[in-house]
């Protein structure tokens, strides 16, 4: 296990909500979670002055790490990366990151920037490429309605890309968020849905790179 990046082109795409559940899912693991947030913004950091110190400890950092990733089996990084980075920084983040998460919301603006982004991915050199897995989550999702419909279309369509979950729009995400905790720190019966959507993400992250 080493490092998974979360990042698209959009703001308000759910970046930040995955990266700090994914934290806290594997602190409660017993990994040791470093959690670096490159957003100005700073939501994941201010999550962490948040979380409960009877909570396990994550570390938090600002900046891109300058030694390796660490190939230790119990230690991961996860990376909360700001909207609209491109080129030779996006270069840079990817990088760093053997896992890629692109969460993208039913919505027909983000739909497009998702593709644009994916573009700018797929013109990166195939060394990138082939060294990190990259998959797509959609957040936010109500189901039955008609872009749901559409979103869930078109990412099954992004060639080569996995489309793995669909999360529901839910108020545990807020609720938890301001708590500095996750919902997988949240009661069973409660999340019991959100823990079934996130089921399949846990699984591609654990999962080798065919
Ligand atoms: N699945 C969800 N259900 C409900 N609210 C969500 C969900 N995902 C994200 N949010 C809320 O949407 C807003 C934007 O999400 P955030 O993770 O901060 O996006 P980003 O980091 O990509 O800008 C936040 O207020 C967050 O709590
Ligand atoms: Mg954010």
């Amino acid at each position: 296990m080493s490092s998974i990046m979360v990042i698209n082109a959009k703001g308000g795409s759910g970046k930040t909500t995955i990266s700090t559940n994914l934290a806290a899912y594997y602190a409660t693991k017993d990994f040791n979670v470093t959690l670096v947030d490159l957003d100005p913004q700073a939501s994941s950091l201010n999550w962490l002055t948040s979380r409960p110190i009877t909570k396990p400890k994550i570390k938090g950092l600002s900046s891109l790490p300058s030694q390796k990733v660490s190939t230790n089996k119990n230690d991961i990084t996860i990376f909360d990366v700001p909207a609209a980075i491109y080129g030779a920084r996006l270069e840079t983040y990817i990088k760093k990151a053997r896992k890629i998460i692109i969460p993208v919301l039913p919505s027909p603006i983000d739909m497009s920037a998702a593709r644009d982004f994916l573009k700018s991915i797929r013109k990166l050199g195939s060394v990138v490429r082939n060294r990190t897995d990259i998959c797509l989550v959609a957040n936010r999702c109500r189901a039955n309605t008609n872009i749901f419909e559409e979103l869930d279309d078109y990412l099954v369509k992004e060639k080569g890309i996995r489309y793995v979950t669909a999360f529901r729009d839910n108020t545990n995400y807020i609720n938890s968020a301001k708590k500095g905790i996750g919902i997988f720190e949240m009661g069973q019966s409660m999340t019991a849905q959100d823990r079934e959507e996130w089921k399949p993400l846990i699984s591609w992250l654990n999962s080798k790179k065919k």
